[in-house]
C-alpha cells in the first residue's frame, strides 16, 4: 500500500496541487481530498503547557497528524515524557524546560526549537495557570502571576514564533488558549485576573491577525469550557455548579479539545484568522 507522503508527492509531480498547498491556496474538491487539508505532515509544531492536561492531549494529537512536536513547560520531566510519547508515535519531539514568563528563555526555546527540529509552522501557546479569590483580598503577586502566565507569555510566545516564521518567508500557524472566561464571567468562583488575562489573550490574537494576515501567518484562539484536567480537579468543590451550568451537564475531556488545535493548525483553516472558537458544550448560550 502506498503511504500518506509518497501519494502526496506523487501528486505533486504529476501537477496535481494536493497535499503540500501553502495555507494561502485556494482548494478545490476537484483537487484534493478534504480529510487530506487536515494533515499537519511536514510541518513543524512547539506547544507551551504541554506537560499535562490540553496542552499534551493537543500536542500528541498534532503528531498523530502528522507533525513533529517540541513539548515546552516548566515542568521540563512531563515535557520529556509527552515528547517521549510522541516519539512512540513515529515522530520527532523534544522536551524543553522554559517558564514562559521569562521572554528571553522563551527566544532560546524557539531557537532550539528551529535548531533541533528544522523550522517552525505551528505554536499553540497554551501554558496557564488559575488562581481564585474576591477581588478586595487580592493580592498583586496573585494578579501578576495569572497576567503574567497567561497574557504576558502568550504575547513573548507569539512574538517569538512569530518572528522565526517572519523569517523563514513561509506561512506559520498561530493558536492561543484562551477561555470561555475571556467572554463571561464564571460562579460561583471569584477569578477577575485569570478572567481578565483570557480577555486579553482573545484581542491580543484579533490584534496579531490583522497585523501579520499579509505575510501570510494565521492568528486563532480556543476558549474552552470546563475541561476535566488536573486544574480543574483542584476546586472538585464547583463541579457541581459547573455541570449544572452547562447545557451539555458535564465537563469536557481534553480529547474533546485537540480537534479544533488540529484544525485550526491545518490548511483545512487557511481563510480563519482573528477567530476564537468557543468549545463549552453551550455555556455561553446561556
Ligand atoms: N481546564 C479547564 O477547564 C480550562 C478551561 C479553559 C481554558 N483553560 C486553559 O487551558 C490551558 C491549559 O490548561 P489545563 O487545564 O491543561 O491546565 P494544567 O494545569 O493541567 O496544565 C497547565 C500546564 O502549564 C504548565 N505551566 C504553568 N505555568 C507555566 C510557565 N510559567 N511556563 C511553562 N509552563 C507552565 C504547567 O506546568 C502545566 O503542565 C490554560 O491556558 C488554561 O487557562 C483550561
Amino acid at each position: 500500500m502506498i503511504s500518506r507522503k509518497e501519494r502526496s508527492r506523487e501528486r505533486v509531480q504529476t501537477g496535481e496541487r494536493a497535499l503540500i498547498l501553502p495555507a494561502r491556496a485556494v482548494m478545490t474538491t476537484t483537487t484534493m481530498n478534504v480529510l487530506d487539508t487536515f494533515r499537519l505532515d511536514e510541518k513543524i509544531a512547539m506547544v507551551t503547557g504541554a506537560g499535562r492536561g490540553i496542552g499534551r492531549t493537543c500536542a500528541l494529537a498534532l503528531a498523530e497528524a502528522g507533525a513533529d512536536v517540541a513539548c515546552i513547560d516548566l515542568n521540563g520531566e512531563s515535557a520529556t515524557e509527552t515528547a517521549e510519547m510522541i516519539q512512540r508515535l513515529d515522530r520527532r519531539s523534544i522536551g524543553l524546560a522554559c517558564d514562559v514568563t521569562d521572554s528571553h528563555a522563551v527566544d532560546r526555546a524557539v531557537a532550539r526549537v528551529i535548531d533541533e527540529l528544522g523550522s517552525l509552522d505551528i505554536a499553540f501557546n497554551n501554558a496557564g495557570i488559575c488562581n481564585h479569590a474576591p477581588t478586595e483580598e487580592m493580592t498583586d503577586e496573585q494578579w501578576l502571576s495569572v497576567i503574567d502566565v497567561n497574557l504576558n507569555a502568550v504575547f513573548y510566545c507569539s512574538r517569538a514564533a512569530g518572528r522565526a516564521m517572519l523569517r523563514q518567508g513561509r506561512d506559520g500557524r498561530i493558536i492561543n488558549t484562551a477561555s470561555m472566561s475571556g467572554q463571561i464571567v464564571n460562579h460561583p468562583q471569584l477569578q477577575s485576573g485569570y478572567n481578565a488575562s483570557k480577555a486579553g489573550v482573545i484581542q491580543l490574537t484579533r490584534s496579531l491577525a490583522a497585523e501579520w494576515a499579509p505575510k501570510g501567518i494565521t492568528v486563532n484562539s480556543i476558549s474552552p469550557g470546563y475541561t476535566g484536567t488536573e486544574m480543574t480537579l483542584a476546586v472538585k468543590e464547583y463541579h457541581d455548579d459547573w455541570r449544572r451550568d452547562t447545557p451539555m451537564g458535564r465537563l469536557a475531556e481534553p480529547t474533546e479539545i485537540c480537534g479544533a488545535v488540529v484544525f485550526l493548525a491545518s490548511p483545512a483553516a487557511s481563510f480563519i484568522t482573528g477567530h476564537d472558537l468557543v468549545i463549552d458544550g453551550g455555556f455561553t448560550c446561556w
